[in-house]
């Protein structure tokens, strides 16, 4: 990797900032000064430092946001504010993106990462990886949708879920419930409730199999995952490679 690269990613200013860090003698590669900004270096191995300090370099970074219900899950929009918009710039410096979708209004657990064989894996429905949600819905709930969504739902466009784990909280006019599926197909939970003719009002994920949003989070915080719960998500990801 190019150092001016490295060093800009390290959070050490922009490529021309770097460039005259490098010119100015601030920079060592393994103790030899170092002022071009093309040289390459392994920043596994090679130990660079700035003024003497050591470059601490960090190849991926993980996230957890209690998103609000007005940004999307996208990386940039021409419209919208996304969820990559409110992040500190030393935290978009490293490219991350959002782990799978929640829709606009959906509140809750959005992992952000730019550790690509991670997100693709938590998002592989042969993983079968359960996403748990909380949801208020317009209709009551019945027992018979405990049993339809056990057995999986077809959907408006033909396709049937995998079976779902659905449990009544309050089943009323307006009932609460939590609905872990293993899949994330387009709108998902908002659709399969639509099929037992019912709308959801109000939609939050709670957790990633057992990764659970951290309540201490305002809508709109974010903090990075703890070293325990980067394990248990490397781990549950491995399962059934
Ligand atoms: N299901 C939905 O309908 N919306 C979401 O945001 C997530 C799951």
């Amino acid at each position: 990797m190019r150092i001016d690269k490295l060093l800009a990613n390290m959070g050490y200013g922009t490529r021309k900032e770097v460039k005259n860090l490098l010119k100015s003698g601030g920079v060592r590669v393994n103790n030899e000064p170092e002022k071009s900004p093309k040289t390459h270096v392994d920043p596994e191995k090679d130990v660079v430092t700035v003024m003497g300090e050591t470059v601490e370099y960090r190849k991926y970074i993980y996230l957890m946001l209690n998103k609000p219900g007005d940004l999307l899950s996208a990386t940039e929009d021409p419209h919208d504010m996304t969820v990559i918009d409110i992040l500190q710039p030393e935290d978009q410096i490293f490219e991350p993106f959002p782990v799978g979708r929640l829709d606009k209004d959906t509140e809750g657990l959005l992992l952000i990462t730019n550790d690509g064989q991670l997100a693709h894996r938590l998002t592989s429905p042969k993983k079968d990886i359960g996403k748990t949600y909380y949801a208020t819905i317009d209709g009551k709930v019945s027992e018979e949708d405990v049993t339809a969504f056990s057995k999986g739902i077809e959907l408006d466009d033909g396709y049937v879920t995998k079976p779902a784990e659905l449990e009544i909280l309050k089943s009323n006019d307006i009932s609460e419930i939590e609905l872990t599926i293993t899949e994330g197909k387009f709108h998902q939970v908002k659709r399969m409730f639509e099929a037992v003719g019912k709308r959801v009002t109000y939609l939050k994920r709670l957790k990633i199999g057992e990764l659970h949003l951290d309540e201490e989070l305002e809508l709109g915080e974010y903090r990075e995952l703890g070293d325990d719960e980067l394990d248990y998500l490397l781990t549950i990801t491995k399962l059934n490679d």
